[in-house]
């Protein structure tokens, strides 16, 4: 009899230098749980990779005298040899960087700007390099970025955007009918009240400020903004766009494991744009606190 698939996912880091004992943590968990899934009998399968688009990865690889490829391409194999130091058993690791994952992204981009999903408009907001993150001035934290505390730039530029505003009410009956899809339940309060509730915005998905990303397929001075980009890699991990057999075998996921940091993107944006591709949700997203350095969170800065 074919056993019954269980689809676990770590974050996909970025490689603007090597993971550290945080982003480790997360691994950790998620080859324990790998191992114990597949004793309980289930085929098990652990993606784990880089997300290598994006300022700040570029700016990692200037700083460091390397074009961005060469230097992703460094911290990519480090990373693998860290894991495998670890003996943590992932069954793929994917880049953002692969070709298959490039074009996956190319046609998720095209295919909701066809649907009308995805538009062009103007962003005026703060931007947080580190998070890589706009915010409007209401959500700022003493003008700094809510998210890390870090200062945050005023910027106004084109872009495109999602319509993430169309699935508020969508995301509302997801988190009413299915409290287990997000883990610990406490999390849930502050996806609720500070974003959902309040009725989501729509995500700006583009960049026009650097070139270090995935083309706009139908507009070339646009690179794609790194969450969809980010995101989208857990389907391309599996298969999906060249192997889709296999990705319909591991698809949906049974849990994302992630920081709390990363909440909002995995339960917010990435069901929405999941629902905008008609591919069904991940059963669960389960998002465990920090490992701390002194008192603050341990980070690679
Ligand atoms: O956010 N304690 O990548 P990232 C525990 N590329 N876990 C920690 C931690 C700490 N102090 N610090 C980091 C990104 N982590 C995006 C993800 S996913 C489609 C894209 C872990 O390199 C934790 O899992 O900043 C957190 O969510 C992740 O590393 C962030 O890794
Ligand atoms: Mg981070």
């Amino acid at each position: 009899m074919d056993k019954k698939a269980y689809y676990i996912t770590t974050p996909i880091y970025y490689p603007n230098s090597n993971l550290h004992i945080g982003n480790v943590y997360t691994s950790v968990i998620a080859d324990v749980l790998k191992r114990y899934k597949a004793l309980m009998g289930f085929d098990a399968y652990l993606t784990t990779g880089t997300d290598e688009h994006g300022q700040k990865i570029m700016n990692a690889a200037l700083s460091h005298g390397s074009k961005p490829q060469e230097f992703v391409d460094r911290i990519a194999g480090e990373t693998k040899v860290l894991l495998k130091k670890l003996d943590i058993d992932y069954d793929s690791f994917i880049r953002s960087t692969d070709p298959k994952h490039e074009e996956n992204v190319k046609n998720i981009f095209q295919y909701l700007y066809d649907k009308g999903d995805i538009y062009k408009g103007h962003y005026d907001g703060y931007y947080c390099e580190s998070c890589e993150s706009y915010f409007t001035e209401s959500q700022l934290d003493d003008g700094n970025c809510p998210d890390c505390g870090r200062g945050v730039n005023h910027r106004k530029e084109e872009s495109y955007f999602f319509r993430l505003s169309n699935y508020t009410d969508r995301l509302k009956e997801l988190f009413k009918d299915h409290p287990e899809f997000l883990e610990p339940k406490f999390r849930q309060n502050e996806m609720l009240n500070n974003f959902i509730d309040k009725g989501l915005e729509d995500l700006s998905v583009s960049r026009n400020t650097f070139d270090w990303g995935v083309d706009v397929p139908f507009d070339n001075e646009h690179v794609v903004y790194v969450w969809i980009d980010a995101l989208s890699c857990y389907l391309t991990a599996i298969g999906y766009g060249h192997d889709m057999e296999k990705f319909n075998k591991y698809w949906p996921a049974g849990v994302h494991l992630i920081g709390k940091d990363i909440v909002r993107f995995h339960t917010i944006i990435w069901p929405a744009l999941l629902m905008a591709l008609d591919i069904p949700l991940p059963k669960k997203v389960f998002a465990h606190g920090w490992i701390l350095f002194d008192n603050d969170k341990m980070s690679k800065s």
